[in-house]
């Protein structure tokens, strides 16, 4: 079983905690890896078309997870135009995560696991399960914690 974790992250919150996912799943003794969605252009104001530096393909991966961050209340439009043009989904297992900046409720971090569940479903996958990480939150490595077991225990 592959597992692909594919991030965007502009400022490395979200890698980081892909990266701590990833050392989690290795030393479980899973075949792991990221492959980190690279635009040339990184502003967030960059209009659609979106070039990609790096797009990954998830081909490889039975199992994949997608890490963004939460741009302006959605998901990252960067990530949003990733899942637009990603492969088929179908038969692979899909799980999901976003950090965001502030830590109440209705500020964007549901409103991006929904754009991404939805994205998912047009390429014929299920987001089994997904997370938001709170970079302010007193929490946040709780919220960090539980997503990697949570991911764990369900892979
Ligand atoms: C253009 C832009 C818009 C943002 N909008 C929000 C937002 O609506 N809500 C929020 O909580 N954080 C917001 N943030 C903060 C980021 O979501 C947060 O810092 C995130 O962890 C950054 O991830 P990264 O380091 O992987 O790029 C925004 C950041 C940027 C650059």
């Amino acid at each position: 079983m592959k597992i692909g974790i594919i991030v965007f992250s502009k400022t490395n919150n979200t890698f980081s905690v892909a990266d701590r996912l990833r050392v989690a799943l290795v030393e479980k003794g899973l075949d792991a890896e990221i492959q980190r969605i690279v635009p040339e252009n990184d502003d967030p104001g960059v209009k659609s078309p979106i070039v990609f530096a790096n797009k990954p393909d998830v081909s490889p991966y039975d199992v994949v997870i997608f890490a963004s961050p939460v741009w302006a209340f959605s998901l990252a439009g960067v990530m949003k135009e990733y899942l637009e043009q990603v492969a088929s989904l179908e038969g692979k297992r899909v799980f999901s995560f976003v950090t965001k900046q502030l830590a109440s409720k209705f500020t964007g971090g549901i409103k991006a696991n929904r754009q991404i569940n939805s994205a998912v479903a047009l390429k014929g996958g299920t987001v089994e399960k997904s997370f938001i990480v709170s970079w302010k939150n007193k929490k946040r490595e709780a919220e960090i914690a539980s997503l990697i077991a949570e991911i764990i225990k369900a892979i």
